[in-house]
């Protein structure tokens, strides 16, 4: 079994070319990541001299690079987790987002067609629903809702998903999608709310909380997220959607809260700012398809999850902060600046 692993240098991508390698030790795992702001090779550093596993540096919006690689490898599956995934620079810059998010979803695809593979999977995101109003704790999105996205990164990875249905219906490509809620855990990218609080508070800055703080996302340990698409890739049926969430919501007022109290941070460091536009209230999935189906459910709670979480940047300063020490720091004035 080959599998292309697309946007592996990445937060979630990383850790599932880890637990795939460690899971499946006689599967070939090829990563596929331009190593853009957001990948780091020093992440797959522990895998790289493993024979099982391939690094390649090319975009999957490079059609000749990624048709070489298909040539080259015959992948027997291809899991896309390749995208430009932060909405505050999807509302600067919408335009890559666009050409990554959207074109290079058709490029792998079409790779896909040509030289036939027996799964597709697309990596997408609860925000394709929009949000949902904070007095209606009754509801929560299923695989029918709607789609009905506000930024342009949710817009992005809707279109995307309407491609990779129509690849099925259309041309019959063996396709898989899922919807995951908001992932923590080791490797995320600290222009992220919880690695971006935790950073800030170790170096005792202001916390920066957008408007009222009152915003829910209903957190999932990475891990969990990366066991349900190994499952959705094995055992799931194509041409469907599965949501993934582990029914853990939280206001984000809340969440910097307790990474205050865990690191033992004064709570005056927290900033309310300028909110986001057009910001989503929030994000709660219903995770029953999944559950019926696959028989998956999240196994790391999140009072454990966050705790090996900081415990994982306390230990690993120096991967975050290579990253804060450099191009990010323009980024931080531009976004926080003048907030
Ligand atoms: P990330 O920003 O940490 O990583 C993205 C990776 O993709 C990076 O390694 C980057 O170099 C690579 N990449 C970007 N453009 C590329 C291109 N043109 N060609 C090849 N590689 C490219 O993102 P993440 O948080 O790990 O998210 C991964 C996927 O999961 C995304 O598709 C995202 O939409 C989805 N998702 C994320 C979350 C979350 O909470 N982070 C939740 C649900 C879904
Ligand atoms: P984020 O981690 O960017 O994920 P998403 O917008 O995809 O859900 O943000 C999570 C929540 O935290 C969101 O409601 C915006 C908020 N937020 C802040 O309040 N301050 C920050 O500095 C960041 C990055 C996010």
């Amino acid at each position: 079994m080959t599998i292309i692993v697309t946007g592996g240098a990445g937060f979630i991508g990383s850790n599932f070319v880890f637990h795939m390698l460690n899971k499946y030790p006689d599967y070939r795992i090829i990563c596929l990541d331009s190593l853009t702001y957001a990948g780091n090779l020093s992440t797959l550093a522990p895998v790289m001299d493993n024979p099982c596993f391939r690094f390649v540096k090319a975009s999957i919006t490079d059609r000749e690079a990624v048709f070489k690689l298909f040539e080259e490898e015959k992948p027997d599956m291809v899991v896309n987790f390749a995208a430009e995934s932060h909405v505050d620079r999807s509302i600067e810059n919408p335009g890559i987002f666009l050409e990554t998010n959207i074109m290079g979803t058709q490029i792998m695809m079409d790779a896909c067609r040509k030289y036939g593979i027996t799964r597709y999977h697309q990596v997408s995101t609860d925000e394709v629903y929009g949000d949902l109003p904070l007095d209606r704790p009754d509801l929560f999105f299923t695989e029918e809702t709607p789609i009905h996205t506000s930024s342009p990164y949710s817009a992005s990875k809707a279109s995307a998903d309407l491609l990779v249905l129509a690849y099925y219906r259309t041309y019959g490509l063996p396709v898989t999608i899922s919807r995951c809620s908001n992932n923590y855990g080791p490797y995320h990218f600290p222009e992220k709310l919880i690695p971006l609080m935790i950073a800030n508070a170790l170096n005792d800055k202001p916390l920066p909380v957008y408007g009222t703080g009152e915003n829910v996302r209903d957190w999932l340990y990475v891990e969990d997220h990366c066991k349900a698409i190994d499952l959705i890739i094995h055992k799931g049926r194509t041409g469907e959607v599965y949501n993934i969430g582990g029914h853990n919501e939280m206001a984000n007022i809340d969440i910097v809260k307790i990474i205050c109290k865990e690191l033992n941070k004064p709570e005056s460091l927290i900033t309310y700012v300028t909110d986001r536009k057009g910001h989503d209230m929030r994000y709660a999935i219903d995770p029953a398809k999944i559950h019926n189906e696959l028989g998956w459910l999240p196994e790391t709670r999140f009072a454990d999850g966050i705790k090996k979480t900081i415990k994982w940047y306390l230990e690993n300063r120096e991967w975050w902060e290579t990253i804060i020490s450099g191009e990010y720091q323009n980024y931080y004035e531009k976004m926080y600046g003048n907030r």
